[in-house]
């Protein structure tokens, strides 16, 4: 059970006497018990809408967000005020309810009638371990605006300071946010759910060598002098809030799209991400105008621990995919389509994760598909099928049918990748089939329409299908064939499947190899792209001998690869097969890289055997100051369950 301290406003009074930093001015109305405190803790629990968020958006909404925010590397801190207008949709209700995570509130104001600021009541809970601290301000007279002012600490889990040598130039400091899933809170006190959608400007100030870029209206031409203003007019959920500073330079690639990136850098992410217009322009003619002004991406030092985050108008992207031949710019598709899934239509919590990753991965198909061709497309659907089978254990059943319930799913950041992502995309497929792909895609330009701007549950989705697909077109599939993609856990038996007679080729040429130790061909491998060479590795035995590794690396050099997607799947064979003649590249790759989908699983073979443990151990001492607090946490819960003799995680 989590520590969970429900106050009620009378309380809250009579805390007030014993508590440092808390301020009031308003008199003796905060003092009235409200009928609307819970009455236990579980109940409080049972009735948020969004179990990973403290808010209470049937009282009261966020409507806009105005953020002063002074950034300081030295003290790795953003220090500063939040002011937020509000909705008070309960006309009797008197609180604001926002969440935090090792934030110092300094002092809370609200906006009088007579345009004067006074200070507000307010407490802060102990911290759960997952959620953070529960913000409870006493708001009596239902102020319009109320301000905080604040300052983060330099542990924040939504943000990452780097010190100059971490960066490509090494001279300039970094700091980048991650609020996704529920970090936001730990830069800006707020209705941390995507139930509540928000618009909002910035001031921000920071050193004048340093560029300031935010999920807004970026301007390439900004003068750099540490002084910046944002807006971002359309209304979004909290956790697409974001923040980047450090040596930034813009490089256009169309009118409306473009890269930043380090000095350095610039030039090779615009000539990776070249295609990125073609496929704004395929995503718009399939569902709709892009509505979000600009589209750029933002290239981060490689201890970004994510792939890519879909921040409106600027997409935070690894640096890992730019390899130099464009194999990998299926992250800029799969980004530039939460344009329409996710972040123009929102899952309302994480346990519909898949309305956001599942739909966006489909689109991310088609996108590659249009511009790429077929047998492009099908490859990575194989490369990502294949995964689900080996993630899908009966272990984690409950975390496989696409509908969440409710209480299964703790930390929202531990969401089973393989069922928002792929089956959610299955699903979706499965459907093109059935219906047609004329009809299907005018049903999800329709959905994208009809609920532009709002989070949806996945019940809305399932009512709107119903009415617009199941009948609509009867006889194509019945409800139980529906439900069973959301609600059972594996894969349905009606899942289409692909084959790929590009992977069929490869099938052939590492059979020929096992068996006779005959290796392709030149002049088959010289046409490879990173997914055959992905799909060779990952068809493997369990383990193989060092000398057919060395064999291996003798003809392809794949240690020492600076492809992460082929290190991600070559290292742990190399580690599972005892070939120790890669340690030193292992341990150099691990340092290097904190993008923890390409490390995890390296960490994860390292940690089966007590000498690979040791190891793990070692170079995750010297990595981790590099990595971000996500990567971190992953790290050290394989280290810590294969201590603990327990089978390590993911
Ligand atoms: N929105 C996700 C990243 C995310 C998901 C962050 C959940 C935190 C919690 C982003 O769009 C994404 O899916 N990134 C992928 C890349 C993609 C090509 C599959 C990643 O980072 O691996
Ligand atoms: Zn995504």
């Amino acid at each position: 059970m989590r520590p969970m301290f429900p106050l009620s406003l009378l309380a809250i009074g009579l805390a007030l006497i014993a508590m440092t930093g808390c301020r009031r001015e308003a008199p003796a109305p905060a003092a009235a018990p409200s009928p609307a405190a819970s009455a236990t803790p579980a109940a409080d629990e049972a009735a948020r809408p969004d179990e990973h968020s403290y808010a209470e958006p049937e009282k009261v909404r966020t409507q806009d967000v105005a953020l002063e925010l002074n950034v300081d590397f030295a003290k790795k801190q953003l220090a500063g005020s939040a002011t937020y207008t509000l909705d008070w949709l309960d006309p009797r209700y008197g609180k604001l309810v926002l969440d935090t995570r090792d934030l110092t509130i300094e002092k809370v104001v609200g906006e009088r009638a007579d345009g004067r600021w006074a200070d507000l009541i307010y407490t802060t809970a102990p911290a759960d371990k997952i959620l953070g601290s529960k913000l409870t301000i006493a708001v009596p007279e239902r102020n319009r605006r109320i301000r905080i002012t604040y300052h983060t600490a330099p542990t924040a889990s939504g943000l990452q300071w780097l010190e100059p040598s971490m960066t490509e130039g090494k001279k300039t400091p970094f700091m980048f946010s991650q609020s996704q899933q529920i970090h936001a809170r730990s830069w800006v006190p707020l209705q941390d759910t995507p139930i509540v959608r928000f618009t909002y400007t910035a001031h921000v100030t920071s050193p004048a060598d340093t560029m300031v870029l935010m999920s807004a209206d970026n301007d390439p031409k900004a003068v750099r002098d540490g002084d910046y203003t944002f807006k971002m007019p359309q209304k979004i959920p909290s956790y697409l809030l974001a923040i980047a500073v450090g040596d930034l330079v813009f490089k256009p690639i169309s009118a409306r799209a473009g890269v930043w990136a380090e000095p350095s850098m610039a030039p090779k992410a615009a000539a990776e991400f070249v295609d990125t217009e073609r496929m704004m322009r395929t995503a718009e003619r399939l569902y709709g105008p892009y509505r979000w002004g600009r589209y750029d991406i933002l290239v981060l030092p490689p201890s970004f621990p994510y792939g890519g985050m879909e921040n409106p108008r600027l997409t935070f992207a690894t640096p890992t995919v730019i390899t130099g031949d464009r194999s990998l710019v299926s992250l800029v598709a799969h980004e530039l389509a939460h344009s329409w899934s996710g972040n123009l239509v929102t899952f309302a919590t994480s346990k519909d994760a898949w309305l956001n990753e599942g739909t966006t991965s489909y689109v991310e198909n088609r996108i590659i598909e249009d511009l790429y061709g077929r047998e492009r497309a099908d490859m990575e659907s194989v490369i990502a099928r294949n995964e689900l089978k080996s993630e899908f254990t009966e272990e984690n059943k409950a975390l496989q049918s696409l509908a969440v319930k409710a209480g299964v799913l703790k930390d929202p950041d531990e969401n089973l990748g393989s069922t928002v992502y792929t089956k959610g995309a299955w699903f979706l497929a499965f459907l093109e089939q059935r219906f047609g792909r004329a009809n299907f895609d005018a049903f999800l330009r329709g959905y994208f329409d009809h609920f532009a701007f709002q989070s949806v549950t996945t019940q809305q989705f399932a009512d709107y299908a119903k009415v617009n697909l199941l009948e609509k077109y009867p006889g194509k599939v019945t409800q139980d064939e529906f439900d069973a993609w959301l609600y059972q856990p594996g894969v349905p038996s009606t899942a289409p499947q692909v084959v790929s007679p590009r992977f069929e080729a490869v099938d052939a040429a590492r059979k020929a190899w096992l068996d006779a130790g005959t290796l392709p061909d030149k002049a088959l491998t010289s046409k490879w792209t990173t997914h055959e060479w992905v799909h060779f590795i990952e068809g493997m035995p369990e383990t193989l001998t060092p000398e057919q590794l060395a064999a291996l690396d003798a003809a392809y050099t794949f240690t020492g690869t600076p492809n992460g997607e082929i290190a991600q799947r070559w290292y742990p064979l190399a580690v599972r097969s005892g070939y120790t003649q890669a340690n030193t590249a292992i341990a150099d790759f691990l340092q290097r890289i904190g993008r923890r989908k390409l490390i995890m699983p390296t960490y994860t073979a390292l940690a089966k055997t007590p000498q690979g443990l040791k190891l793990a151990e070692e170079i995750f001492a010297r990595a981790r100051p590099g990595y971000h607090p996500i990567t971190s946490g992953s790290v050290e819960q394989v280290i810590r369950e294969a201590k603990a003799g327990a089978a390590p995680g993911r």
